[in-house]
């Protein structure tokens, strides 16, 4: 089903990539792990692994990622992994260049919510999760990506997800796969040239946290209650509190829109 997908994406970024390689599986535990394992066996050539179904999809803070809601494999969600060797450069801000690369690729009116999810209408619609290994002297790094396609009626979740599919009504896991595709690997290559520096701008305008009271658990900022002001230069979330702007780093940290605000900031934030 998404193996002409496959071949598409892989038609536009081998120019650029030469040791670059789409591959498609019907079922896997997840893409993530899958690609892991493939490292730690020494399997270290960029990959673009795409499932049709995850049995095992994982998310960010230790949860899973469950993406199959009734019809046939391929279909509801779509689920893929980057595996690459990354020299040893900063990798802050990955996440939210990754960010950015989807919702650019997809829709308009997809925003960012920090540290890398993918809203639509109040609403989650695609998460991402990177996990690195070491190889050497490189890193191997995995960029996992899970988006809605189809909406998911029942769900245990308090708000049920959004999906792709809300906004764009003939959208399917194979045109997302070739519009998000291209998009993954040209901003992977332009974050290892440029760092995140070369995206703040671009995240800064689908920043759906900004000028929003927020609160922080988890990481270096247990529990921190402000008003979100955009990132800096290195992707850090910066929250304005009654001590001052704190910059926000780890992938460790939650975040949640609070409401009513906690304080009033000087005007400008
Ligand atoms: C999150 O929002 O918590 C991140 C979700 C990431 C899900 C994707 S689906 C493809 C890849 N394989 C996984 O097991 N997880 C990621």
């Amino acid at each position: 089903m998404l193996q002409g997908a496959a071949e598409t994406v892989w038609e536009q970024v081998v120019g650029q990539w030469p040791d670059f390689s789409v591959e498609v599986v019907p079922e896997i535990d997840s893409t993530n792990s899958e690609l892991m394992r493939r490292a730690r066996a020494g399997q270290t050539a960029a990959t673009l692994l795409v499932a049709e179904r995850q049995t095992a999809g994982r998310g960010r803070l230790g949860r899973d990622w469950r993406s199959v809601g009734g019809a046939a494999p391929g279909v509801d969600s779509l689920t893929f992994s980057l595996g690459v060797a990354l020299p040893a450069i900063d990798l802050s801000g990955l996440s939210l260049a990754v960010g950015l690369a989807v919702v650019e690729s997809l829709h308009p009116a997809l925003g960012l919510k920090w540290p890398n999810d993918v809203w639509l209408d109040g609403r989650k619609m695609a998460g991402i999760l990177i996990e690195t290994t070491a190889v050497g002297a490189q890193r191997f790094v995995v960029i996992g990506i899970g988006i809605n396609i189809l909406p998911r009626p029942e769900t245990d979740l308090r708000t049920p997800p959004a999906a792709l599919r809300d906004v764009l009504p003939d959208c399917s896991a194979a045109s997302a796969l070739c519009a998000v595709g291209p998009a993954l690997a040209q901003a992977v290559q332009r974050f290892v040239e440029s760092g995140f520096a070369a995206f703040q701008a671009g995240f800064q305008a689908r920043d759906l946290l900004r000028g929003k009271p927020v609160q922080t658990q988890g990481g270096n900022a247990l529990e921190l209650r402000g008003i979100a002001c955009g990132v800096d230069a290195t992707g850090a979330l910066l929250v304005h509190t009654e001590r001052g702007v704190q910059a926000i780093n780890s992938s460790e940290v939650s975040v949640r829109p609070l409401s009513p605000s906690p304080f009033t900031p000087p005007s400008g934030t």
